[in-house]
């Protein structure tokens, strides 16, 4: 879909940034009617000018021999490749500071089909907690059905709880992945990526293959946290999120080096949990903007959780800009997070009737679940998004009755402050 005039990222010595390149970066107009936007290729196959074509292009996608030096994948059949979603992955490379990515029809599907590739009956996954509900069924209710045995540690036991994991786990079963949620969603708990690479390579996984270090990073990625840079070896992202932006698709993706992504892209293939074409188009259009909505939801959120942490009504906020000097995880959020971004939960003073009636009483604030889009959101993650973990559960991993998360937007700070103050007084 482009030559290499169109995925330059210098201009003579200036590396050119993330948000400029998002304007065009791999897109040829020249190939398509000189349209400044790339068309949507609503397709599900691709002509073959010869067969002799089509059997290049299926060997190489189907690994049965080695790309030749500058050769395009020729484009084969949507559920393998489209133009579409090729550009997009080109764009989510940039913000990665990866060598390749995969798009997903949602965040599960990249997070399942990375897990799948990986994991392998009788290995083990070290994770920590808590992890997205979803991830935390996949994790301890779906993937044990195959034999792949889940071990949690929690993100706020900090390395420590990481390193008995890890020990637990080597006594018994090759490793298959280190699986890091930073921050973890709702807590806002960190967790070291650069000791998990550590501790990975003293590790094995099944097959003889090595330990990954997989990081989920959809509550900074892909403008605040960059998990490659810090050791990870592949990042997975919901860019339902604030890639997306604006609550109306759901996607994922997986960054990685070539190698490590070959196998889940075969995985991909064949289970067909690709994105579709209209939904890469839409979250192309979302990338030109992402910079812009990341910063400003940032600033709005930090004087939200200012206003909150002076509520005589909230008993804490758990937003991470307001991590004290002194605070064992202050050190590996300055090294490893470039900003708290704009998701943070916050406990009001009673249990869940208390954090109900702020709910009901928004006005301004949508009652729903999700992240990172333009709007601001209020959700109840131990009703909600995190129903399936176990009470008991919930408690341990500070998951409790009182908490509500926050995904700010780009409204006016002032109007949700003055929303929140209203549905405070209930
Ligand atoms: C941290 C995190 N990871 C993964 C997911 C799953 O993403 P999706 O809903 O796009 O499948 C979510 C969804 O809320 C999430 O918050």
């Amino acid at each position: 879909m482009s030559n290499e005039r169109w995925r330059k990222r210098v201009l003579g010595d200036r590396r050119l940034a993330p948000e400029t390149l998002m304007m065009g970066y791999g897109y040829d107009p020249f190939l398509s009617e000189r349209s400044l936007k790339p068309p949507i290729f609503h397709t599900s196959t691709f002509v073959f000018r010869t067969a002799e074509d089509g059997k290049e292009f299926f060997e190489l996608a189907y690994g049965l021999r080695q790309k030749r030096p500058n050769e395009e994948p020729g484009l084969i059949y949507s559920r393998i490749n489209n133009p579409d979603l090729e550009m997009l992955e080109d764009r989510l490379v940039i913000w990665d500071e990866a060598e390749d990515n995969l798009v997903f029809a949602s965040g599960m599907a990249a997070i399942s089909t990375t897990l799948w590739a990986y994991a392998r009956p009788g290995s083990a996954v070290v994770h920590s907690g808590p992890v997205y509900g979803g991830t935390d069924f996949l994790l301890k209710r779906i993937l044990p059905q195959f034999g792949v045995n889940p071990i949690e540690f929690p993100a706020e036991g900090g390395t420590k709880a990481m390193e008995e994991a890890v020990d637990r786990a080597r006594e018994l079963a090759p490793v298959a992945a280190l699986y890091l949620e930073t921050p973890a969603n709702p807590t806002n708990g960190l967790v070291d990526i650069g000791r998990a690479r550590e501790l990975a390579d003293g590790l094995g996984g099944p097959e003889g293959r090595r330990t990954v270090v997989i990081v989920d990073n959809t509550f900074l990625g892909p403008l605040f946290q960059t998990p490659i840079a810090h050791g990870a070896d592949l990042v997975v992202t919901s860019l339902t999120k604030y890639v997306g932006g604006h609550s109306d698709l759901i996607a994922g993706g997986c960054s990685g080096t070539t190698a490590a992504l070959d196998p889940i892209r075969g995985m991909r293939t064949i289970l067909g949990t690709m994105c579709d074409p209209h939904t890469g188009w839409l979250l192309m259009r979302s990338l030109e903007t992402l910079k812009l909505r990341m910063t400003a939801a940032a600033e709005g959120a930090r004087k939200v959780a200012e206003f909150l942490s002076g509520h005589p009504r909230v008993a804490s906020v758990w937003y991470l800009g307001f991590l004290p000097e002194d605070h064992p995880d202050r050190p590996l959020f300055e090294r490893q997070c470039k900003s708290a971004g704009s998701t943070f939960a916050f406990e009001v003073k009673g249990g869940e009737p208390e954090a109900f009636a702020v709910l009901n009483r928004l006005e301004v604030i949508k009652l729903a679940v999700s992240l990172g889009g333009t709007e601001t959101l209020a959700s109840h993650p131990a009703s909600m998004t995190h129903s399936d973990i176990p009470h008991e559960e919930q408690l341990r991993l500070g998951i409790t009755p009182a908490l509500i998360r926050l995904s700010v937007g780009i409204e006016n700070p002032d109007d949700l402050i003055a929303d929140l103050d209203q549905a405070l007084k209930a």
